[in-house]
């Protein structure tokens, strides 16, 4: 990743904010962090009103003499540009830069990640500021990348975001009859006849009081607008350091599995793709790994750049446990057997004051270099050093994909008639979560990635088919692909406009059935509210059942009533008066098949299914053993990343009790120099870590 920048090993580091504290300060921290073996410092991500007093002053001399200080000591930079948060001065003489809020309300000056994209203020200091860094930095060798803004996000409704959406959606559209059609405005009397007609859907528009969209075309190309809109911002940077740097690299760091950015149409104009993982005590395992999964797939699979985790604690959760001994390591490991070839911390040393003064740090406020977290994150750091190159560059060789998109995410939960106990991720993360815990390599692709390197593709709700997709999933099924569908599945094209022909629209010969009818089912609750009334009553637990294998599971949420039209019947409902309906089938086309699963079940059912599949397709787990063979290894991770040269496993242990991993390969544990002979049992403490190294 950062070979030309002669980096071999996973840089090590973090968030350091030195203009919150004094010289003194300044130079014990130049003695505690190459003693934690801090290799990257990110400097500069929130110093802007620091760096332009005010309108035509730049003052570069504070960040100077910080940068100074980390190369004096060896260290790699990667330079934020400091637009995530703006000068109050140029909110005060420029209120085009404050947003305008969901309820209409104008913002006053505060907080920070909260830009109007569209502030012609914004986007001219913005830009300027970078640009200024970059000419001001165009020498300075040790930075390694540049950290564009941070942790991008929300949404802007005031009237020059309005006129942008207005520009965007004349780009997108042409002409007011085309929108029209598209959003089929004939409903509830909205036809448009100008374009200044087009206001932005908020509380104040098309959501009176709900949190559903009463107009979900609109709604939906709005958050489009909005995701380009800041992706713009980011471009804009980017461009202004690339004109003066023609060969630097660029990142800006994301979060998780994260609604508002459409992260793949990001990824595009990313060099380096980088995020921030903050796991909570009770946060599963598979969650996080899925999440590096997910930023791992937007760059088709290369390394990424954990750009923030805690040391130990995070501030803003209502409360904030403490990471157990040996988890901070457990967690990084998790990072890199997933792709990360860079570990970060937020951050260096607490602040002394403010919002995030009690959030977790490499050095805290005692400044002691013998604390539990210090001793760890040095000890971590020394690791690191010892492993060497050996981990990077690798990346997974998966044989199973699942397809995750956001405009999928955007319009299955904003219209009203879709049940709201769906939650597209929690769906997607119950197949993930059972080739996980299979130990199964999966890639996490878009409906626009290239299918054919898979055996198994996955797309559940796949609510939304945009052009030409079906018939690659057609062609890559008849090639010989396994596809998978589940409930809500091929309802609407890109603009949210109903397929025509019923349910699954256009995928109904790929699935070989229709669905008629889906049972929406209620939780067991004494009363429930509908449009604002409180409707007293019993409502049963309503979960259906069906029989898989010989094993009767349970039907949650939904039960699409189908009819089949060639497929095979797996399963059947057994239960109401659509008992005897299929639940499960499996379609053939040329030498694929495609299965379709009409309801939402339990976690045993998809880790059944998903044996099956694998099964068939011929996927093993990470060892390339059946999955059966591993089952007892439960609570262990085994993931691999590889290159031409050699395959590095990465054996995790997600509890305290120490677990036994018979290791099938002749190799080299990395972490204490030693060889590992092939059906070898290898034994991990509890949240220990082994790093095996395999030459090919
Ligand atoms: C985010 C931000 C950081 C910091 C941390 C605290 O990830 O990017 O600036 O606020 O959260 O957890
Ligand atoms: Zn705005």
């Amino acid at each position: 990743m950062f070979e030309h920048k002669g980096v071999n090993k996973i840089l090590y580091g973090g968030d350091y904010n030195p203009e919150q504290w004094d010289e003194a300060t300044r130079d014990e921290d130049m003695i505690m962090l190459p003693k934690a073996r801090v290799d990257m410092v990110t400097l500069n991500v929130f110093s802007w009103a620091r760096l332009q007093p005010s309108e035509n002053v730049y003052d570069f001399s504070d960040l100077d003499s910080i940068v100074k200080r980390v190369t004096d000591k060896g260290m790699k930079i990667c330079m934020g540009t400091s637009t995530a948060a703006y000068p109050a001065w140029m909110a005060k003489k420029y209120p085009d830069i404050l947003r305008v809020d969901f309820e209409g309300r104008k913002k006053k000056y505060g907080t920070r990640h909260n830009a109007c994209p569209n502030s012609p203020t914004y986007r001219k200091y913005s830009v300027l500021l970078a640009k200024r860094l970059a000419e001001h930095f165009r020498n300075q060798d040790n930075i390694v990348i540049w950290h564009i803004n941070n942790e991008y996000s929300g949404t802007c409704y005031c009237e020059n975001c309005e006129r942008a959406f207005r520009e965007w959606l004349k780009n997108k559209y042409g002409t007011l009859d085309k929108l029209n059609r598209v959003w089929n405005t004939a409903f509830w009397s909205h036809t448009f006849y100008d374009w200044d007609e087009i206001v932005a859907p908020n509380e104040l528009s098309e959501y009176p009081g709900g949190s559903k969209s009463q107009f979900t075309g609109l709604t939906l190309d709005y958050m489009r607008f909005s995701s380009d809109s800041i992706l713009q911002n980011y471009i804009d940077e980017r461009d202004a350091i690339k004109g003066v740097i023609n060969d630097a690299l660029c990142t800006t760091n994301m979060m998780n599995v994260f609604k508002g950015l459409d992260y793949r149409r990001w990824a595009k104009e990313i060099d380096i793709a980088s995020w921030d993982n903050y796991p909570q005590k009770f946060t599963s395992p598979y969650y996080d790994a899925f999440a590096h999964e997910l930023i791992r797939g937007l760059k088709g699979g290369e390394p990424f750049i954990l750009m923030e985790q805690s040391p130990s604690v995070t501030n803003w959760m209502p409360i904030n446990s403490l990471k157990r001994p040996g988890q901070m390591r457990r967690f990084s490991y998790e990072a890199m057997a997933h792709g990360a070839d860079a570990l970060m911390f937020f951050q260096m040393r607490q602040s002394p004051a403010g919002a995030e003064m009690y959030h977790g740090a490499l050095i805290d406020h005692s400044g002691r270099d013998d604390t539990r977290v210090f001793r760890e994150c040095s000890a971590f750091g020394e690791e690191l050093k010892k492993l060497g190159n050996a981990p990077l560059g690798g990346k997974a060789d998966a044989k199973c994909a699942i397809v995750f998109d956001w405009p999928t995410w955007w319009a299955l939960e904003d219209v009203g008639g879709i049940t709201s106990r769906v939650r597209y991720p929690d769906e997607i993360l119950k197949f993930y979560r059972a080739l996980f815990e299979s130990n199964v390599p999966v890639d996490i692709i878009g409906p626009e990635d290239d299918f054919s390197k898979y055996r198994i593709v996955i797309a559940p709700l796949f609510y939304m088919v945009g052009d030409g997709v079906k018939e690659r999933m057609e062609d890559y099924v008849s090639k010989g692909g396994i596809l998978l569908f589940t409930y809500y599945s091929g309802y609407v094209d890109e603009n949210a406009h109903i397929l025509k022909g019923g349910y699954p629209g256009c995928l109904r010969e790929l699935i070989g059935a229709r669905i008629e009818e889906s049972d929406l089912l209620y939780e067991d609750m004494d009363h429930f509210v509908c449009d604002g009334v409180w409707i007293p009553g019993h409502v049963d637990d309503m979960s259906n059942s069906f029989t898989y294998n010989g094993v009767e599971y349970p039907a949650y949420k939904i039960c699409d009533i189908m009819y089949v039209e060639g497929a095979q019947v797996l399963s059947v409902f057994n239960e109401d008066f659509y008992s005897g309906h299929p639940a499960i089938t499996r379609n053939s086309m040329g030498k694929g098949f495609t299965y379709y699963v009409a309801t939402s079940s339990s976690a045993e059912f998809y880790s059944d299914l998903i044996k099956n599949l694998c099964d068939e397709a011929g996927i093993g787990n990470a060892f390339d053993m059946s999955i059966e063979a591993v089952k007892e290894w439960e609570g262990i991770e085994i993931a691999v990343r590889q290159n031409d040269a050699k395959k590095v496993y990465y054996l995790i242990n997600h509890t305290d009790e120490e677990k036994e991993v018979m290791f099938p390969f002749d190799g080299e544990e990395l972490t204490e120099n030693v060889r590992v002979e092939a059906g070898q049992t290898v034994t991990l403490a509890g949240t220990g870590v082994k790093v095996i190294c395999v030459k090919l």
